[in-house]
């Protein structure tokens, strides 16, 4: 094996012991003791204090690119990711053009060669034609559909649904129902006219139209009654670092705030925090929607919703557990196994021989503030989260045979190197059974 080793990483794992990762040809070789020999490879010693564990994943970001990449683009937007601990990524359907037949994906396939910082997959939008179902499942970089409010009518979704549940892909759900959501005039803020039973019922009709044995994923969920009613259809859920941080009281500070589903009144946020601590849901993901600086200073009947947080949203879950909120363990988890297991990922969140050679090494009591201690590499800034004081920091990424983050500084020439489509390992498996 020695000979095949490109790197090893060696430092405490979660579970307290120390041990040395050996790394090469893209993949986890073997974890073993402190004193196994290294032979003549490169050894990367993680800094006294910090835990090191499988890199993040984030199976929801918007890394925009293509013609909107004024408000970002696949080198910002995994600049961002690295910075934050994350090494794989699952970019959202809503560019310009829209992700919604097989010209669009490949052109996006060829932005995230061609720019990402680190690994990649994709949710592919529901056809305008359902006739592009097929070729879009079928598509090497796609982990399943994504289903918008405006979609859950659309003759696409039925086809779409249809070839990913054949191909044992997911569809992956904004669940806001549209009939229950009405536009925010000034005076109603965001959880009037788009109400937490809106969230609810959308999982009872999406439930009512997948087909048996389809894997359903409802993303950013704000509330306990959503999350249960996901479990209860066998859905896996997650939710956003927003929306377990922020309350309807910060919609005051301005359009920085405004997000769908939008942030709900504090004893919401503090059931949501519970239900996460819990075990009620499957996995966090940022949600990461960058939008221009200038946009986000607009008047919030009319600017753009979302937050920007792939840089963050480690940082907010580790201080969520420094507070004790859950263990460091299963905050990790969160954001790692669970959201890849979710998205149907393989390789990632995991250290095993075999795995993606993708370690995040953190310091839990490192401290610090969003805006003045982070590099905020998003073109969006750090928004809603400047000024957060957190307790917990990512302080390096590998990948492959690289240390791509050190100290929230991303060596790009190396990350570009390294990074490759996220379902290589899945597809590899796949092609093995
Ligand atoms: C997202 C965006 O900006 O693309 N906005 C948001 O408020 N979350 C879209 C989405 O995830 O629904
Ligand atoms: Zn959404
Ligand atoms: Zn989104």
């Amino acid at each position: 094996m020695l000979d095949r080793v490109e790197l090893v990483v060696e430092g405490r794992l979660l579970d307290g012991r120390e041990a040395r990762i050996f790394l090469g040809g893209g993949v986890v070789l073997a974890v073993r003791g402190p004193a196994a020999p290294v032979g003549g490879a490169r050894v990367y010693r993680a800094p006294p204090g910090t835990v090191v564990g499988p890199a993040f994943v984030d199976i929801h970001v918007h890394l925009r690119g293509l013609e909107l990449s004024f408000k970002e683009d696949e080198r910002s937007g995994t600049a961002a990711a690295a910075a934050g601990g994350v090494a794989a990524v699952v970019d959202m359907p809503n560019t310009r053009p829209p992700l919604r037949d097989p010209g669009s994906l490949g052109l996006k396939a060829e932005s995230l060669a061609r720019l990402s910082l680190v690994d990649y997959a994709v949710w592919a939008g529901i056809p305008r034609d359902p006739g592009h179902a097929p070729a879009m499942a079928g598509h090497p970089l796609v982990l399943g559909f994504k289903a918008y409010p405006e979609d859950y009518d659309s003759p696409g979704l039925a086809a779409a649904a249809a070839e990913a549940s054949r191909l044992g892909k997911a569809l992956i759900v904004h669940p806001e129902d549209p009939g229950l959501i009405g536009e925010c005039s000034l005076g109603r803020r965001g959880s009037e006219c788009r109400p937490p039973e809106a969230e609810v019922e959308a999982v009872h009709r999406i439930a009512s139209l997948a087909p048996p044995g389809l894997r359903v994923h409802v993303t950013h969920a704000t509330t306990p009654a959503t999350l249960e009613a996901a479990a209860s259809y066998g859905f896996t859920s997650d939710v956003t670092p927003h929306h377990l941080t922020f309350t309807s009281r910060d919609e005051a500070r301005g359009c920085l705030f405004k997000v769908n589903p939008p942030l709900r009144p504090p004893e919401v946020v503090e059931g949501l925090v519970k239900a996460v601590s819990t075990g009620l849901a499957d996995a966090v993901a940022s949600d990461h929607a960058p939008h221009t600086p200038g946009e986000k200073s607009g008047a919030p009947e009319e600017c753009p919703p979302g937050i920007p947080g792939l840089e963050y949203a480690a940082r907010v879950l580790l201080t969520l557990a420094s507070r004790g909120v859950l263990s460091l363990a299963s905050a990790w988890r969160l954001y790692s196994a669970r959201p890849a297991l979710a998205a149907g990922l393989r390789g990632y969140g995991c250290l095993a021989p075999g795995c993606r050679a993708a370690v995040a090494v953190v310091d839990p009591s490192r401290e610090g503030v969003i805006g003045r201690t982070t590099r905020d590499y998003s073109k969006a800034g750090p928004g809603a989260w400047e000024g957060y004081r957190y307790r917990g920091e990512p302080v390096a990424l590998i990948l492959g045979g690289s240390v791509v983050m050190e100290d929230g500084e991303v060596h790009e020439d190396a990350a570009a190197r390294e990074a490759r489509p996220a379902t290589a390992l899945t597809l590899g498996r796949q092609a093995e059974a």
